[in-house]
């Protein structure tokens, strides 16, 4: 339901606030290792970077073409790369000047790329488009050494090096070092650059992502940091999990009421979860958000990790590492996982769109795409939107654009539940899609569907009401008392519902007046779903307006305002109003 987005930023948007929430990152798990020497950083956690497999002679990288492609029809659709990047392994800390040394070495066959990413500052897709952060990238493209700097804001600088002829069999030494404000490069001990430095490791953090081009491979065989005088230091931290401490349980913003969301419904209202979408990057670099995730929900859905295009970027490869990480995460805290989505018509790699592929193939993607994802989480992932989206977006029509559709028809759906079904019998299987809780042509199109697949056996066990709603002069979102006569239809057949994605838009306007009115708003559906026990969770997309997705892409600086949490990761009027309703 959001804006599909082509462009990663309007040119001279200012940048800068990713920065706080990255300075205000503490290091997870935390082993520290304090050394003026040569820190080697492959003895560290890379098992979790997709694409990369750790083997005798150091880390080996494959190239698995992960791009974001945006949806719209009639504009611009060309990927956007998404490189896997190393969340949970190692973090660099760093002050004043220092040096780090990749030895690499590609097959003698390679002619792609090789390539090495340093974040200062981490980037975040959103809306389909990959917002990107602070980073230096060292790649291998034929017989260049190509070095990318890029600042968030403006496309990056892009610099290319002759590598000397043994660089191809015999592999090379690359390094980069900080030394005031600019980037020396070296080639085998050789400088060959230096570059001014925008302060792109201002942050003092530094992450690591590793990429091949897409088919290629190549072996990192060393990556060491190290201080380059007495007055700078190094120091290597493993970036693992996050739990929560009992402590820090108690902490709930103190309201009318004193415990956390997810408290409250655990105490008063166990049939109800209390859930929000998560994005992985912030999980995993955002302590506070973290935090306030383990705290307040009970109930995950990763927000775009096990899409398509993200978990399945290859027809031979998976790239599971950002979904573990939030399904790993949730076991830790005790929380329950939504999965979405499995048959959608949206974030679909180029190799499922592109070639022709036969009626036959398609189903067989569909149907090992299912069996693979729902496969690898049975048991741990409680229930799955199989289907999102079916319907035009205000219309009874069922959407046509997908492969999906386009070879099986309206009987995709069905396809899809019964793969789910066979892949983890035990997993609650939900269709999703947005518009619905207003009684309408939409919503009589999904009663009319729900109602003839259970009537043909077909394994489905609920509807997602999304309930992006928007709250401005001119469009007000349904009565809750509405919806409630709406829903109880889908209720008679048997199924569950539960409210999946909600966020309330205000755009333009957030006064007091308005962050009120969506308070209310939010405490009614709570309600709502408090009353009928058909109802399985209530949920968020997201908490935070700070990684919000009505983020506009126009407007990198701006943050959204639908959430219950503002971009400081402050409560808003609507945190304490739910608290009161699950007080109750
Ligand atoms: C959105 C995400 O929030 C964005 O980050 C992403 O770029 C695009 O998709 N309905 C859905 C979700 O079912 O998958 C969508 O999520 C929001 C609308």
């Amino acid at each position: 339901m959001r804006a599909n987005v082509r462009e990663k930023r309007s040119p001279g948007t200012k940048h800068g606030w990713k920065g706080l929430a990255f300075g205000a990152l503490l290091l997870l798990g935390a082993g520290c290792v304090n050394s003026s020497d040569r820190i080697e950083l492959l003895d560290q956690d890379w098992t979790h970077l997709a694409g990369a497999r750790m083997v005798d002679d150091g880390v080996r990288i494959e190239g698995l073409g992960r791009a974001i492609v945006p949806t719209d029809d009639d504009e611009d659709q060309t990927p956007i790369a998404n490189p896997p990047i190393n969340l949970r392994g190692p973090v660099l800390k760093v002050k004043g000047d220092f040096a780090l040394s990749a030895r690499v070495s590609r097959p003698a066959a390679s002619k792609g790329g090789a390539y090495l990413t340093i974040y200062g500052e981490l980037p975040l897709t959103q809306d389909e488009w990959r917002q990107e952060g602070r980073a230096v990238t060292l790649g291998l493209e034929g017989d260049s050494l190509i070095v990318e700097l890029q600042n968030g804001i403006a496309d990056p600088e892009r610099y290319a090096y002759s590598l000397p002829n043994s660089a191809m069999s015999q592999g090379v030494n690359v390094s980069l070092a900080r030394i005031g404000d600019r980037f020396s490069i070296q080639i085998d001990d050789e400088t060959v650059a230096l570059i001014n430095d925008p302060g792109l490791f201002d942050s003092g953090f530094l992450w690591f992502g590793a990429s091949a081009r897409e088919n290629d491979e190549y072996l990192l065989q060393s990556l060491t940091a190290h201080p380059l005088d007495k007055r700078s230091e190094v120091t290597v931290v493993d970036n693992q999990m996050p739990v929560l401490s009992a402590e820090e349980e108690e902490s709930a913003p103190t309201g009318p009421a004193t415990a956390s969301l997810r408290r409250l419904a655990e105490k008063n209202h166990p049939q109800l979860y209390i859930g929000t979408a998560v994005a992985t990057i912030p999980l995993l670099s955002d302590q506070k958000y973290a935090r306030i995730l383990a705290r307040e929900f009970n109930m995950v859905t990763p927000e775009n990790a096990m899409k398509f295009q993200f978990i399945h970027p290859r027809p031979d490869r998976y790239a599971f590492a950002d979904a573990d990480a939030i399904v790993d995460f949730a076991e830790a805290n005790d929380m329950a996982i939504h999965g979405h989505t499995l048959a959608w018509k949206e974030a679909l790699p180029r190799w499922v769109t592109e070639p022709d592929h036969s009626d036959a193939r398609i189903r067989d993607i569909l149907a090992e795409h299912i069996a693979t994802v729902v496969g690898r989480y049975k048991g741990r992932i409680q229930s799955w939107d199989v289907v999102n989206e079916p319907f035009e977006p205000f219309g009874a029509e069922l959407r046509t654009a997908s492969p999906w559709y386009q070879v099986m028809g309206k009987d995709y759906i069905a396809f899809a539940l019964e793969e789910a079904h066979r892949a983890d019998p035990e997993a609650k299987l939900y269709i999703n899609d947005y518009a619905l809780e207003d009684p309408g042509p939409k919503s009589d199109a999904m009663y009319e569907l729900a109602k003839s697949l259970l009537a043909q056996g077909v394994p489905l066990h609920g509807i997602g009401f999304q309930m992006h709603e928007d709250m401005t002069d001119d469009y007000w979102p349904v009565e809750a008392s509405v919806f409630r006569d709406n829903v109880q239809r889908f209720i008679d057949l048997g199924l569950e519902v539960r409210i999946s994605e909600m966020d309330v838009n205000l755009q333009d306007d957030d006064s007091e007046e308005r962050l009120q009115q969506q308070a209310e708003y939010f405490r009614s559906i709570l309600e709502l779903a408090l009353d009928k026990p058909a109802f399985t969770a209530f949920s968020m997309w997201g908490f935070t307006d700070r990684y919000s997705s009505l983020q506009e892409w126009w407007d990198a600086d701006g943050f959204g305002n639908g959430l219950i949490f503002d971009a400081e990761h402050q409560p808003k009027p609507a945190y304490f109003s739910l608290q009161e309703a699950l007080q109750e």
